[in-house]
Protein backbone atom coordinates (compact mmCIF):
# COMPACT_ATOMS: atom_id res chain seq x y z
CA UNK A 1 0.00 0.00 0.00
CA UNK A 2 1.31 3.51 -1.08
CA UNK A 3 1.73 5.82 1.60
CA UNK A 4 3.12 9.25 0.52
CA UNK A 5 2.33 11.77 2.17
CA UNK A 6 1.75 15.45 1.04
CA UNK A 7 3.25 17.79 3.33
CA UNK A 8 1.96 21.37 4.06
CA UNK A 9 2.60 24.03 6.45
CA UNK A 10 0.89 25.86 9.86
CA UNK A 11 0.71 28.96 7.82
CA UNK A 12 -3.13 29.45 6.72
CA UNK A 13 -4.15 29.35 10.32
CA UNK A 14 -0.75 31.89 11.21
CA UNK A 15 -3.55 34.74 10.29
CA UNK A 16 -6.65 32.74 12.51
CA UNK A 17 -4.05 32.82 15.63
CA UNK A 18 -3.45 36.84 14.96
CA UNK A 19 -7.08 37.47 15.51
CA UNK A 20 -7.38 34.78 17.92
CA UNK A 21 -4.97 36.53 20.33
CA UNK A 22 -6.95 40.51 19.58
CA UNK A 23 -10.10 38.63 19.97
CA UNK A 24 -9.90 36.82 23.21
CA UNK A 25 -8.38 40.30 24.74
CA UNK A 26 -11.36 42.16 24.10
CA UNK A 27 -13.73 39.11 25.25
CA UNK A 28 -12.16 38.64 28.43
CA UNK A 29 -10.22 41.54 29.23
CA UNK A 30 -6.78 39.77 30.65
CA UNK A 31 -4.59 37.07 29.47
CA UNK A 32 -6.71 34.04 28.65
CA UNK A 33 -6.44 30.61 30.50
CA UNK A 34 -6.78 27.07 28.56
CA UNK A 35 -6.21 23.74 30.03
CA UNK A 36 -5.53 20.86 27.86
CA UNK A 37 -6.72 17.37 28.72
CA UNK A 38 -5.25 14.33 27.38
CA UNK A 39 -6.04 10.54 27.56
CA UNK A 40 -4.71 7.72 25.24
CA UNK A 41 -1.40 6.91 24.67
CA UNK A 42 1.86 9.06 23.57
CA UNK A 43 1.07 10.15 20.57
CA UNK A 44 -2.25 12.07 21.83
CA UNK A 45 0.69 13.53 24.57
CA UNK A 46 2.63 14.62 21.92
CA UNK A 47 -0.27 16.01 19.65
CA UNK A 48 -1.14 17.95 22.81
CA UNK A 49 2.23 19.50 22.72
CA UNK A 50 0.76 20.83 19.97
CA UNK A 51 -2.29 21.82 20.79
CA UNK A 52 -0.92 23.85 23.64
CA UNK A 53 1.77 25.41 21.22
CA UNK A 54 -1.23 26.84 18.95
CA UNK A 55 -3.06 28.23 21.93
CA UNK A 56 -0.02 29.84 23.38
CA UNK A 57 0.66 31.20 19.88
CA UNK A 58 -3.30 32.65 20.36
CA UNK A 59 -2.52 34.15 23.50
CA UNK A 60 -3.81 32.01 25.71
CA UNK A 61 -1.65 31.00 29.53
CA UNK A 62 -1.32 27.24 29.47
CA UNK A 63 -3.35 25.80 33.36
CA UNK A 64 -3.13 22.41 35.14
CA UNK A 65 -6.81 22.73 35.83
CA UNK A 66 -10.13 23.42 34.06
CA UNK A 67 -11.76 25.18 37.23
CA UNK A 68 -10.46 28.68 36.33
CA UNK A 69 -10.05 28.03 32.29
CA UNK A 70 -11.05 30.12 29.37
CA UNK A 71 -10.91 27.19 27.49
CA UNK A 72 -10.79 23.40 27.93
CA UNK A 73 -10.21 20.76 25.33
CA UNK A 74 -10.26 17.26 25.70
CA UNK A 75 -7.92 14.85 23.52
CA UNK A 76 -9.41 11.58 23.82
CA UNK A 77 -8.49 8.05 23.18
CA UNK A 78 -11.11 5.44 21.48
CA UNK A 79 -9.11 2.47 21.70
CA UNK A 80 -11.07 0.88 24.89
CA UNK A 81 -14.67 1.45 26.09
CA UNK A 82 -13.10 2.12 29.62
CA UNK A 83 -10.92 5.38 28.08
CA UNK A 84 -14.09 6.34 26.66
CA UNK A 85 -16.44 6.66 29.63
CA UNK A 86 -13.76 8.36 31.49
CA UNK A 87 -13.68 11.13 28.78
CA UNK A 88 -17.63 11.15 28.84
CA UNK A 89 -17.30 11.87 32.36
CA UNK A 90 -14.90 14.41 32.23
CA UNK A 91 -16.67 16.31 29.70
CA UNK A 92 -19.86 16.46 32.48
CA UNK A 93 -17.75 18.36 34.70
CA UNK A 94 -17.60 21.51 32.34
CA UNK A 95 -21.43 22.08 32.30
CA UNK A 96 -21.26 23.61 35.44
CA UNK A 97 -18.31 25.72 34.21
CA UNK A 98 -20.46 26.73 31.18
CA UNK A 99 -23.26 27.51 33.66
CA UNK A 100 -21.36 29.90 35.69
CA UNK A 101 -18.66 31.36 32.92
CA UNK A 102 -20.50 31.34 29.44
CA UNK A 103 -17.71 32.68 27.79
CA UNK A 104 -15.59 29.63 28.61
CA UNK A 105 -14.93 27.69 25.49
CA UNK A 106 -15.30 23.77 25.72
CA UNK A 107 -13.86 21.41 23.16
CA UNK A 108 -12.95 17.60 21.95
CA UNK A 109 -10.73 16.32 19.74
CA UNK A 110 -8.54 12.90 19.07
CA UNK A 111 -9.69 9.37 18.46
CA UNK A 112 -12.49 8.82 20.24
CA UNK A 113 -14.97 12.15 18.36
CA UNK A 114 -13.57 10.21 14.80
CA UNK A 115 -16.39 7.85 15.19
CA UNK A 116 -19.66 8.72 13.87
CA UNK A 117 -21.96 7.85 16.53
CA UNK A 118 -19.53 9.31 19.63
CA UNK A 119 -19.53 12.80 17.17
CA UNK A 120 -23.60 12.10 17.22
CA UNK A 121 -24.09 11.73 20.95
CA UNK A 122 -21.72 15.21 21.85
CA UNK A 123 -24.22 16.95 19.06
CA UNK A 124 -27.28 15.56 20.88
CA UNK A 125 -26.44 15.30 24.94
CA UNK A 126 -23.71 17.85 25.27
CA UNK A 127 -25.40 21.23 24.17
CA UNK A 128 -22.51 22.90 25.99
CA UNK A 129 -19.36 21.68 23.86
CA UNK A 130 -18.43 23.81 21.50
CA UNK A 131 -15.78 22.41 19.27
CA UNK A 132 -15.38 19.13 18.18
CA UNK A 133 -12.61 18.21 15.86
CA UNK A 134 -10.98 15.24 14.28
CA UNK A 135 -7.90 13.91 14.20
CA UNK A 136 -7.06 15.02 10.72
CA UNK A 137 -7.79 18.43 11.40
CA UNK A 138 -6.91 19.64 14.81
CA UNK A 139 -4.22 21.50 13.06
CA UNK A 140 -7.02 24.10 12.34
CA UNK A 141 -7.66 24.67 16.32
CA UNK A 142 -7.00 28.29 16.08
CA UNK A 143 -9.67 28.93 13.04
CA UNK A 144 -12.45 27.03 15.09
CA UNK A 145 -11.08 28.40 17.93
CA UNK A 146 -11.75 31.91 16.09
CA UNK A 147 -14.82 31.16 14.66
CA UNK A 148 -17.00 29.96 17.89
CA UNK A 149 -15.15 33.01 19.70
CA UNK A 150 -17.09 34.95 16.92
CA UNK A 151 -20.31 33.71 17.37
CA UNK A 152 -20.24 30.95 14.67
CA UNK A 153 -23.03 27.65 15.49
CA UNK A 154 -21.07 24.65 17.59
CA UNK A 155 -18.45 23.57 15.05
CA UNK A 156 -18.33 19.51 13.78
CA UNK A 157 -15.22 19.01 11.82
CA UNK A 158 -14.48 15.41 11.21
CA UNK A 159 -13.21 14.98 7.79
CA UNK A 160 -10.39 12.81 7.06
CA UNK A 161 -7.56 13.26 4.75
CA UNK A 162 -5.48 10.42 4.57
CA UNK A 163 -2.39 12.15 2.65
CA UNK A 164 -1.41 15.03 4.11
CA UNK A 165 1.25 16.00 6.93
CA UNK A 166 0.83 19.23 8.64
CA UNK A 167 4.76 20.53 9.60
CA UNK A 168 5.48 23.70 11.83
CA UNK A 169 2.55 23.20 13.82
CA UNK A 170 3.62 25.45 17.17
CA UNK A 171 4.89 23.10 19.86
CA UNK A 172 4.97 23.74 23.76
CA UNK A 173 6.85 20.56 25.17
CA UNK A 174 5.73 19.15 28.49
CA UNK A 175 9.53 18.62 29.71
CA UNK A 176 12.93 19.76 28.47
CA UNK A 177 15.07 17.01 28.68
CA UNK A 178 12.81 14.14 27.50
CA UNK A 179 10.47 14.51 24.57
CA UNK A 180 8.68 13.15 22.03
CA UNK A 181 8.92 13.19 18.34
CA UNK A 182 5.97 11.99 16.14
CA UNK A 183 8.02 10.02 12.65
CA UNK A 184 4.56 8.68 11.13
CA UNK A 185 0.95 8.36 11.51
CA UNK A 186 -1.90 6.41 11.04
CA UNK A 187 -1.93 2.35 10.92
CA UNK A 188 -2.74 0.53 7.88
CA UNK A 189 -2.69 -2.68 10.08
CA UNK A 190 -6.45 -3.45 10.84
CA UNK A 191 -5.91 -5.95 13.71
CA UNK A 192 -9.61 -7.32 13.89
CA UNK A 193 -9.95 -5.89 17.47
CA UNK A 194 -8.26 -2.19 16.96
CA UNK A 195 -10.05 1.02 16.13
CA UNK A 196 -7.14 2.78 15.30
CA UNK A 197 -6.47 2.56 11.50
CA UNK A 198 -10.31 4.09 11.59
CA UNK A 199 -9.55 6.95 13.60
CA UNK A 200 -6.35 7.86 12.89
CA UNK A 201 -6.51 6.56 8.91
CA UNK A 202 -3.64 5.73 6.66
CA UNK A 203 -0.14 5.76 7.34
CA UNK A 204 1.73 8.34 6.09
CA UNK A 205 5.33 9.25 7.03
CA UNK A 206 7.10 12.55 7.38
CA UNK A 207 9.89 13.91 5.27
CA UNK A 208 13.30 12.52 7.09
CA UNK A 209 14.65 16.33 6.79
CA UNK A 210 11.74 17.80 8.84
CA UNK A 211 12.57 14.84 11.30
CA UNK A 212 15.63 15.44 11.68
CA UNK A 213 15.70 19.11 11.85
CA UNK A 214 13.14 18.91 14.60
CA UNK A 215 15.38 16.04 15.79
CA UNK A 216 18.22 18.63 16.21
CA UNK A 217 16.23 21.68 17.33
CA UNK A 218 15.35 19.20 20.65
CA UNK A 219 19.31 18.24 21.38
CA UNK A 220 19.90 21.61 20.84
CA UNK A 221 17.25 22.46 23.63
CA UNK A 222 18.43 20.18 25.97
CA UNK A 223 16.65 17.38 25.51
CA UNK A 224 18.61 13.83 26.01
CA UNK A 225 16.00 10.98 26.03
CA UNK A 226 14.12 11.39 22.63
CA UNK A 227 11.29 8.88 22.14
CA UNK A 228 10.03 8.68 18.07
CA UNK A 229 6.39 7.99 17.65
CA UNK A 230 4.57 6.38 14.90
CA UNK A 231 1.10 4.34 15.44
CA UNK A 232 3.78 1.44 13.73
CA UNK A 233 6.65 3.03 13.87
CA UNK A 234 9.25 0.64 12.19
CA UNK A 235 6.75 0.89 9.13
CA UNK A 236 8.36 4.13 8.44
CA UNK A 237 9.02 5.06 5.16
CA UNK A 238 7.50 2.29 3.65
CA UNK A 239 6.12 3.61 -0.26
CA UNK A 240 7.70 6.51 0.27
CA UNK A 241 9.90 7.39 -2.70
CA UNK A 242 13.24 8.65 -0.75
CA UNK A 243 14.01 4.93 0.25
CA UNK A 244 14.61 5.57 3.79
CA UNK A 245 13.38 3.13 6.09
CA UNK A 246 12.94 2.86 10.18
CA UNK A 247 16.38 1.42 10.49
CA UNK A 248 18.40 3.98 8.17
CA UNK A 249 16.51 6.70 9.78
CA UNK A 250 17.54 5.27 13.17
CA UNK A 251 21.00 5.25 11.91
CA UNK A 252 20.68 9.26 10.78
CA UNK A 253 19.44 9.96 14.35
CA UNK A 254 22.25 8.28 15.90
CA UNK A 255 24.85 10.07 14.28
CA UNK A 256 23.10 13.46 15.13
CA UNK A 257 25.90 15.20 16.75
CA UNK A 258 25.09 15.33 21.13
CA UNK A 259 24.70 13.32 24.55
CA UNK A 260 21.38 12.11 24.07
CA UNK A 261 19.05 8.52 23.92
CA UNK A 262 16.74 7.41 21.22
CA UNK A 263 13.48 5.69 21.89
CA UNK A 264 10.69 4.76 19.49
CA UNK A 265 7.26 3.25 19.87
CA UNK A 266 5.26 0.81 18.74
CA UNK A 267 6.84 -1.39 16.90
CA UNK A 268 4.93 -4.04 15.03
CA UNK A 269 6.49 -7.80 15.34
CA UNK A 270 6.11 -8.11 11.56
CA UNK A 271 7.69 -4.96 10.55
CA UNK A 272 10.93 -5.75 12.66
CA UNK A 273 13.48 -6.84 10.60
CA UNK A 274 16.98 -8.66 11.18
CA UNK A 275 17.89 -5.14 9.50
CA UNK A 276 16.46 -2.82 12.15
CA UNK A 277 17.81 -5.46 15.17
CA UNK A 278 21.29 -5.02 13.74
CA UNK A 279 20.87 -1.44 13.46
CA UNK A 280 20.18 -1.01 17.34
CA UNK A 281 22.84 -3.26 17.78
CA UNK A 282 24.90 -0.53 16.15
CA UNK A 283 23.68 2.17 17.07
CA UNK A 284 25.27 3.55 20.61
CA UNK A 285 22.28 5.67 21.62
CA UNK A 286 19.39 3.62 20.86
CA UNK A 287 18.04 2.13 24.11
CA UNK A 288 18.04 -1.70 24.60
CA UNK A 289 14.58 -1.81 24.16
CA UNK A 290 12.04 -3.70 21.99
CA UNK A 291 8.57 -3.26 22.61
CA UNK A 292 6.95 -5.92 20.48
CA UNK A 293 3.54 -6.45 21.87
CA UNK A 294 2.15 -9.81 20.43
CA UNK A 295 -1.51 -10.32 21.46
CA UNK A 296 -2.04 -13.63 21.91
CA UNK A 297 0.79 -17.08 22.00
CA UNK A 298 -2.20 -18.50 19.84
CA UNK A 299 -1.45 -19.11 16.11
CA UNK A 300 -5.20 -19.65 15.68
CA UNK A 301 -6.14 -16.12 16.82
CA UNK A 302 -3.47 -14.71 16.08
CA UNK A 303 -4.74 -15.13 12.55
CA UNK A 304 -8.61 -14.65 13.75
CA UNK A 305 -6.85 -11.05 15.17
CA UNK A 306 -5.18 -10.54 11.84
CA UNK A 307 -2.01 -10.05 12.77
CA UNK A 308 0.15 -11.40 9.83
CA UNK A 309 2.57 -13.65 12.39
CA UNK A 310 2.27 -16.58 14.33
CA UNK A 311 3.31 -18.00 17.50
CA UNK A 312 6.34 -19.83 15.61
CA UNK A 313 7.65 -16.69 14.06
CA UNK A 314 7.14 -14.66 17.12
CA UNK A 315 9.61 -16.75 18.60
CA UNK A 316 11.66 -17.01 15.93
CA UNK A 317 11.91 -13.04 16.08
CA UNK A 318 12.33 -13.07 20.03
CA UNK A 319 15.25 -15.19 19.13
CA UNK A 320 17.13 -13.10 16.76
CA UNK A 321 16.50 -10.03 19.13
CA UNK A 322 17.79 -11.86 21.83
CA UNK A 323 21.36 -13.05 20.24
CA UNK A 324 21.38 -9.35 18.93
CA UNK A 325 20.79 -7.77 21.60
CA UNK A 326 21.34 -10.35 25.11
CA UNK A 327 20.91 -7.18 27.11
CA UNK A 328 17.93 -5.95 25.79
CA UNK A 329 14.52 -5.16 27.88
CA UNK A 330 11.71 -7.02 26.15
CA UNK A 331 8.20 -5.96 26.33
CA UNK A 332 4.97 -6.48 24.97
CA UNK A 333 0.75 -5.70 24.77
CA UNK A 334 -1.60 -8.45 25.24
CA UNK A 335 -5.03 -9.14 25.10
CA UNK A 336 -6.93 -11.49 27.12
CA UNK A 337 -10.27 -12.90 25.88
CA UNK A 338 -10.39 -11.64 22.71
CA UNK A 339 -13.91 -13.62 20.46
CA UNK A 340 -13.19 -17.39 20.58
CA UNK A 341 -10.46 -17.51 22.78
CA UNK A 342 -10.60 -20.50 24.44
CA UNK A 343 -8.63 -21.59 27.62
CA UNK A 344 -6.89 -23.59 25.90
CA UNK A 345 -5.62 -21.01 23.76
CA UNK A 346 -5.22 -18.62 26.34
CA UNK A 347 -2.68 -20.95 27.78
CA UNK A 348 -0.42 -20.65 25.21
CA UNK A 349 -0.18 -17.06 25.86
CA UNK A 350 0.82 -17.88 29.15
CA UNK A 351 3.61 -20.35 27.80
CA UNK A 352 4.93 -17.42 25.95
CA UNK A 353 4.97 -15.20 29.26
CA UNK A 354 6.90 -17.26 31.13
CA UNK A 355 9.21 -18.56 27.92
CA UNK A 356 10.16 -15.09 26.71
CA UNK A 357 10.51 -13.48 29.76
CA UNK A 358 9.46 -9.91 29.19
CA UNK A 359 10.95 -7.04 31.11
CA UNK A 360 7.03 -6.04 31.42
CA UNK A 361 3.70 -6.37 29.84
CA UNK A 362 0.96 -4.32 28.86
CA UNK A 363 -2.18 -6.52 29.21
CA UNK A 364 -5.61 -5.51 28.44
CA UNK A 365 -9.03 -7.65 28.47
CA UNK A 366 -10.78 -7.27 25.27
CA UNK A 367 -12.90 -4.12 24.48
CA UNK A 368 -15.16 -5.00 21.76
CA UNK A 369 -15.01 -1.62 19.31
CA UNK A 370 -17.82 -0.92 17.26
CA UNK A 371 -17.17 -1.43 13.36
CA UNK A 372 -14.37 -3.49 13.70
CA UNK A 373 -14.49 -7.12 12.21
CA UNK A 374 -13.98 -8.18 15.88
CA UNK A 375 -17.40 -6.70 17.42
CA UNK A 376 -19.14 -9.14 15.32
CA UNK A 377 -17.45 -12.79 16.14
CA UNK A 378 -19.10 -14.80 18.85
CA UNK A 379 -17.55 -14.34 21.99
CA UNK A 380 -19.07 -17.18 24.47
CA UNK A 381 -16.88 -16.46 27.16
CA UNK A 382 -18.12 -14.23 29.87
CA UNK A 383 -16.33 -11.42 31.60
CA UNK A 384 -15.95 -12.77 34.72
CA UNK A 385 -14.59 -15.94 33.16
CA UNK A 386 -11.98 -13.54 31.48
CA UNK A 387 -11.15 -11.86 34.06
CA UNK A 388 -9.88 -14.75 36.19
CA UNK A 389 -7.46 -15.44 32.92
CA UNK A 390 -6.59 -12.16 32.71
CA UNK A 391 -5.45 -12.90 37.22
CA UNK A 392 -3.51 -15.84 36.03
CA UNK A 393 -1.68 -13.47 33.18
CA UNK A 394 -1.12 -11.13 35.76
CA UNK A 395 0.46 -13.75 38.66
CA UNK A 396 2.53 -15.38 35.86
CA UNK A 397 4.44 -11.94 34.81
CA UNK A 398 4.99 -11.45 38.40
CA UNK A 399 7.09 -14.65 39.00
CA UNK A 400 8.80 -13.67 35.65
CA UNK A 401 9.43 -10.28 37.12
CA UNK A 402 10.92 -11.44 40.08
CA UNK A 403 13.52 -13.98 38.19
CA UNK A 404 14.37 -11.13 35.94
CA UNK A 405 15.26 -8.76 39.26
CA UNK A 406 18.33 -10.67 38.99
CA UNK A 407 19.64 -9.93 35.62
CA UNK A 408 20.17 -5.90 37.07
CA UNK A 409 21.90 -6.82 40.51
CA UNK A 410 25.49 -5.25 40.65
CA UNK A 411 24.97 -3.82 37.09
CA UNK A 412 26.32 -0.61 36.31
CA UNK A 413 24.02 1.77 34.13
CA UNK A 414 24.29 5.06 32.58
CA UNK A 415 21.15 7.04 33.76
CA UNK A 416 19.15 10.12 32.83
CA UNK A 417 18.13 11.57 36.19
CA UNK A 418 14.41 12.20 35.30
CA UNK A 419 12.83 12.63 38.43
CA UNK A 420 12.99 13.10 42.31
CA UNK A 421 12.65 9.86 44.35
CA UNK A 422 10.05 8.88 46.86
CA UNK A 423 12.52 9.99 49.72
CA UNK A 424 14.48 13.44 50.09
CA UNK A 425 17.35 13.64 48.57
CA UNK A 426 17.00 10.72 45.80
CA UNK A 427 16.42 10.51 42.13
CA UNK A 428 14.98 8.31 39.46
CA UNK A 429 16.54 7.14 36.30
CA UNK A 430 16.00 5.30 33.94
CA UNK A 431 18.94 2.26 32.62
CA UNK A 432 19.15 1.66 28.81
CA UNK A 433 16.46 -0.62 29.06
CA UNK A 434 12.94 -0.04 30.63
CA UNK A 435 14.02 -0.43 34.11
CA UNK A 436 13.84 2.46 36.89
CA UNK A 437 16.20 2.85 39.49
CA UNK A 438 16.39 4.98 42.63
CA UNK A 439 19.04 6.63 43.78
CA UNK A 440 20.55 9.38 46.21
CA UNK A 441 21.42 12.28 44.46
CA UNK A 442 22.37 16.19 44.53
CA UNK A 443 19.03 17.44 43.09
CA UNK A 444 20.82 19.69 40.78
CA UNK A 445 21.27 16.17 38.63
CA UNK A 446 18.00 16.37 37.27
CA UNK A 447 18.44 16.08 33.40
CA UNK A 448 21.69 14.63 33.45
CA UNK A 449 23.60 11.35 32.74
CA UNK A 450 24.81 9.50 35.83
CA UNK A 451 26.43 5.99 36.34
CA UNK A 452 24.55 4.10 38.18
CA UNK A 453 25.49 0.85 40.04
CA UNK A 454 22.33 -1.51 41.12
CA UNK A 455 22.72 -2.46 44.87
CA UNK A 456 19.55 -4.03 45.47
CA UNK A 457 15.59 -4.24 44.92
CA UNK A 458 13.16 -3.06 47.60
CA UNK A 459 9.93 -2.34 46.51
CA UNK A 460 12.09 -1.33 43.10
CA UNK A 461 15.97 -1.15 42.20
CA UNK A 462 18.20 0.74 43.76
CA UNK A 463 22.13 1.79 43.65
CA UNK A 464 24.31 4.85 43.73
CA UNK A 465 26.33 7.15 41.62
CA UNK A 466 29.54 5.73 40.85
CA UNK A 467 32.60 7.61 39.51
CA UNK A 468 30.18 11.20 38.83
N1 LIG B 1 -0.06 0.24 17.34
C1 LIG B 1 0.29 -0.42 18.48
C2 LIG B 1 -0.62 -0.28 19.68
C3 LIG B 1 -1.95 0.30 19.58
S1 LIG B 1 -3.05 0.22 20.89
C4 LIG B 1 0.49 -1.88 18.15
O1 LIG B 1 -0.01 -2.41 17.22
O2 LIG B 1 1.19 -2.50 18.90
C5 LIG B 1 -2.17 -0.43 22.24
C6 LIG B 1 -2.60 -1.76 22.67
O3 LIG B 1 -3.97 -1.73 23.05
C7 LIG B 1 -2.56 -2.84 21.61
O4 LIG B 1 -1.28 -3.35 21.43
C8 LIG B 1 -3.51 -3.86 22.15
O5 LIG B 1 -2.87 -4.76 23.01
C9 LIG B 1 -4.49 -3.02 22.94
N2 LIG B 1 -5.80 -2.97 22.29
C10 LIG B 1 -6.10 -2.43 21.09
N3 LIG B 1 -7.41 -2.60 20.82
C11 LIG B 1 -7.95 -3.25 21.87
C12 LIG B 1 -9.27 -3.73 22.19
N4 LIG B 1 -10.27 -3.58 21.35
N5 LIG B 1 -9.44 -4.35 23.38
C13 LIG B 1 -8.42 -4.52 24.23
N6 LIG B 1 -7.18 -4.10 23.99
C14 LIG B 1 -6.93 -3.48 22.82
FE1 LIG C 1 -4.25 -1.31 16.12
FE2 LIG C 1 -3.05 -3.35 15.01
FE3 LIG C 1 -2.65 -0.90 14.02
FE4 LIG C 1 -1.65 -1.56 16.39
S1 LIG C 1 -1.09 -2.49 14.40
S2 LIG C 1 -2.74 0.32 15.88
S3 LIG C 1 -3.16 -2.93 17.24
S4 LIG C 1 -4.56 -2.05 13.99
FE1 LIG D 1 -6.03 5.78 21.89
FE2 LIG D 1 -5.87 6.97 19.57
FE3 LIG D 1 -3.68 6.36 20.86
S1 LIG D 1 -7.30 5.37 20.11
S2 LIG D 1 -4.25 4.52 21.99
S3 LIG D 1 -5.19 7.79 21.54
S4 LIG D 1 -3.99 6.35 18.66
Amino acid sequence: MKNIAITTDFSEQTVYTKRVRELVFNIYGYIPKACVNTFGCQQNVSDSERLKGMLSACGYEIVDHMDDADFIIFNTCAVREHAEMRVFGNIGMTKKIKAERPNAVVAVCGCMVQQEHIAQKLKRSYPYVDIVMGTHVFHRLPEFLYKRLSGSPRIFELSMDNNTIVEDIPVKRDGTFKGWLPIMYGCNNFCTYCIVPYVRGRERSREPEKIIAEFKEMVKNGCKDITLLGQNVNSYGKGCEHGINFAKLLRMLNDVEGDFVIRFMTSHPKDCTVELLDTIRDCKKVTRHLHLPFQSGSSKILKRMNRYYDREGYLQLIKNAKERLPDADLTSDIIVGFPGETYEDFKETLSLVKEVKFASLFTFIYSKRNGTPAAIMDDPITREEKGKWFDELLKAQEEVAKENINKYLGKTYRVLCDDFGSRDGFMTGHTNGTAVIEFKAEQNLLGQFVEVKVLGYENGLYGEIINN
